[in-house]
């Protein structure tokens, strides 16, 4: 659209909204060849405030097609989260015998003491335009306050929807054979997980193991908010388990929180309902913000990214079963080739990567770390004043980006920072992927088993990119860096 305002922290490849303020990727659906992306949006300011749901498309998860509005507050409330499913057989009967979209979220009015319920809208013409059902809302609580996020599909074996929400500081399961009609059949949650905050956005799954589709499990999404205490903010946890159509049972009942990514920057996330079973994967969206400062982030007309499209499988590593993320394919056909070097000489390297000004890439990379080696890594978006590390500290077994320097970070007291995540060492080979769009890095590690996503503001001008070992001038790297 020619209206869009592109500033210097304008993404070029993730989403954002046309203009406005937006949080939560909302009623994620595939329909007749267009992925759907619905978002928390205030369209009368870049600050939280009256929230719709803003509607995009696309044909490639790549590149966005904005559309108007789709749901709009009402005499019940502000629309707040929700997920979106195609009623293939009309069991709603909204769709005269075919196939249509139904969106199912929350009311919020924070007038009433209990203030969030559950409704739905549906759509006869691929999304464009709206009904709200007669008879919202359909889900209501006598006890929770925080009561909202419903996550809905379609459990084939018990012929039932299943939504998943979150209540407080659990998530209550229900079902229902037309989405109007919902029973509750379990709680999940209490005394297991982190419970720093209330519980958001709930998702929930089957994904085959190791890509053996007779061994599948469950992953549970559960985003977890923000509190002045929590110096991270708010960020994302999940269970693997398994689920009959009506309680999910976790594998353990163990304390240790599994936290889906290790950056500030992910929150919310969800997957794509109805991606045709030919496809077959399980493509997740998380909006590349923290609650922490995300009303005060420095762009101009509009607020709120979202994180590049991810595919989601369950792996064997380290003798557990990891949620592993990893770009979706649909970002190589973006990338153009640059640099492709493999040796032992940092300065080698260094000299290959000074040609180069670069503002938004992807770096692929391998490395075998070697003795007498304290820290390597790349240096992202430098100038003199400015610079992003995302590396790996041998010493300390761990991933991390600091962005202590990277650009504007005196907009909140707990932006600037350096983020960590353990990886162990036992590996010959360290393998890193790096996203670079105008305002964010994206850090995924040992082929996606660790993830880090940060937020950053550089100068237009930081565009120097290089490479550093501390400890040694030599480390044996493979490295092939695309223009995005
Ligand atoms: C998560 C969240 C949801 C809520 C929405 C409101 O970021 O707090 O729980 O539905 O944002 O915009």
């Amino acid at each position: 659209l020619s209206t869009i305002k592109v500033d210097k922290y304008r993404p070029k490849f993730h989403f954002s909204p046309a203009s406005e303020w937006m949080n939560d990727p909302n009623g994620l659906v595939y329909f007749d060849g267009e992925y759907h992306l619905f978002y928390q949006h205030h369209p009368y300011g870049t600050d939280f405030g009256a929230i719709h749901w803003g509607h995009a498309v696309s044909r490639d998860l790549m590149t966005w097609e904005h559309l108007p509005i789709a749901l709009a507050p009402d005499e019940k409330g502000m629309i707040f989260s929700g997920s979106a499913v195609v009623d293939w057989n009309d069991t709603t009967g909204f769709f005269d015998g075919k196939p249509g979209l139904v969106a199912i979220f929350t009311h919020h009015n924070p007038g009433l003491a209990l203030k969030e319920s559950q409704s739905i809208a549906y759509s006869k013409d691929s999304g464009r335009t709206w009904i709200k059902y007669e008879g919202n809302p359909v889900v209501t609580s006598d006890t929770y306050r925080d009561f909202r996020d419903p996550k809905v599909f379609w459990h084939k074996e018990s012929k039932r929807w299943v939504m998943v929400l979150a209540c407080g500081q659990t998530v209550c399961l229900y079902h229902s054979p037309d989405l109007k009609e919902w029973s509750f059949c379990s709680e999940f949650g209490k005394g297991i997980g982190s419970h720093d905050a209330v519980w958001e956005c709930p998702d929930l799954f089957a994904l085959p193991v190791d890509g053996d589709r007779t061994k599948r499990k469950w992953v549970l999404l559960v985003s977890i908010g923000d509190e002045p205490h929590i110096k991270e903010g708010s960020r994302t946890q999940y269970f693997t388990g398994h689920f009959d159509g009506r309680a999910f049972v976790p594998d353990e009942a163990s304390q240790t929180v599994r936290w889906l990514d290790y950056g500030r920057d992910n929150y919310a996330g969800v997957s794509w309902s109805d991606i045709p079973e030919e496809d077959g994967r399980r493509i997740y969206l998380g909006w590349m913000s923290n609650w922490k400062y995300a009303r005060s982030t420095p762009t101009e007309s509009w607020r709120g990214a979202m994180t590049v499209p991810r595919e989601l499988t369950l792996e064997s590593r380290n003798g557990e079963v990891a949620l592993i993320q990893r770009p979706v394919m649909e970002l190589e056909k973006f990338r153009t080739p640059l640099v492709e070097a493999e040796g032992e000489a940092v300065n080698e390297l260094n000299l290959l990567l000074k040609n180069h000004q670069l503002e938004t890439y992807e770096i692929v990379a391998e490395f075998e770390p070697m003795e007498g080696i304290d820290s390597f890594g790349f240096k992202l978006r430098t100038s003199e004043q400015e610079e992003t590390a995302a590396g790996y500290s041998v010493k300390d077994s761990a991933l991390y980006v600091d962005r202590t320097r990277s650009g504007t970070v005196d907009f909140h007291e707990h932006f600037t920072g350096k983020h960590q995540a353990v990886l162990l060492p036992d590996m010959q080979c360290l393998q890193l992927r790096i996203i670079v769009d105008r305002a964010s890095v994206e850090v995924f590690a040992n082929d996606g088993l660790i993830v880090i996503t940060d937020l950053i503001y550089p100068s237009s001008s930081s565009l120097g990119l290089s490479f550093f070992c501390n400890g040694k001038n030599e480390l044996p790297y493979k490295v092939r860096i695309f223009k995005l």
